[in-house]
């Protein structure tokens, strides 16, 4: 299902992540595990792919240009929580290709995985950021309320 055109860029589009667009979204994955310096083993990009495409726990979806090039992507899942009889909705990774940036691409993958939480049922869309990314604090501040939660892990 393609939606229509909901940012700048003339035809541009979102829609779901299919099997034939493995090498597009592999540069847009590699350029994303770049930006946080991290690398995850070939084995987990697979498996991460596969879950995707199979939409089942993990869903995604594809900003592509008006050419139907992929520029973006964004994945998330949902839980059960006990603070809903409902459940939450997590955006795990958002990135949009350096050269499409600017232009309302990031905040319309945002908006795309709102309108399907709201579909969905959830009662809220959250995601974490590092308090140093400026940029990507400059469209979340203007769409969503920062919470002042602090983020910890301990690694298994
Ligand atoms: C964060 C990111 C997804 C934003 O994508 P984008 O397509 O450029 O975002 P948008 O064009 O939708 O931005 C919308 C708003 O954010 C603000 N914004 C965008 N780029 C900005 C920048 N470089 N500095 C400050 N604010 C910025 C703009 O004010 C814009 O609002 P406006 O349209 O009302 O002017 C993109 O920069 C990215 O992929 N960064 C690297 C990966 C990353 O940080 N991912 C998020 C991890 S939590």
């Amino acid at each position: 299902m393609s939606c229509p055109a909901v940012y700048g860029r003339d035809m541009a589009s979102i829609s779901p992540i299919t099997v034939d667009d493995r090498p597009a979204w592999d540069a847009l994955w590699q350029a994303y595990l770049e930006f946080y310096e991290s690398e995850v083993p070939a084995d987990v990009t697979e498996a991460t792919f596969g879950r995707i495409v199979a939409d089942e726990h993990i869903h995604g979806v594809l900003a592509r240009d008006d050419e139907g090039r992929p520029i973006g992507f964004v994945h998330w899942l949902t839980h059960p929580a006990t603070w809903t009889s409902k459940v939450y909705c997590y955006l795990e990774d958002l990135f949009v290709d350096p050269g499409a940036r600017g232009e309302g691409v990031g905040k319309a993958l945002i908006e795309h995985v709102k309108d399907w939480a709201q579909v969905y049922g959830a009662t809220k869309v959250y995601w974490l950021t590092a308090h140093d990314n400026v940029t990507a604090r400059g469209l979340y501040d203007k769409i969503a309320t920062s919470t002042g939660f602090v983020h910890y892990e301990i690694e298994l």
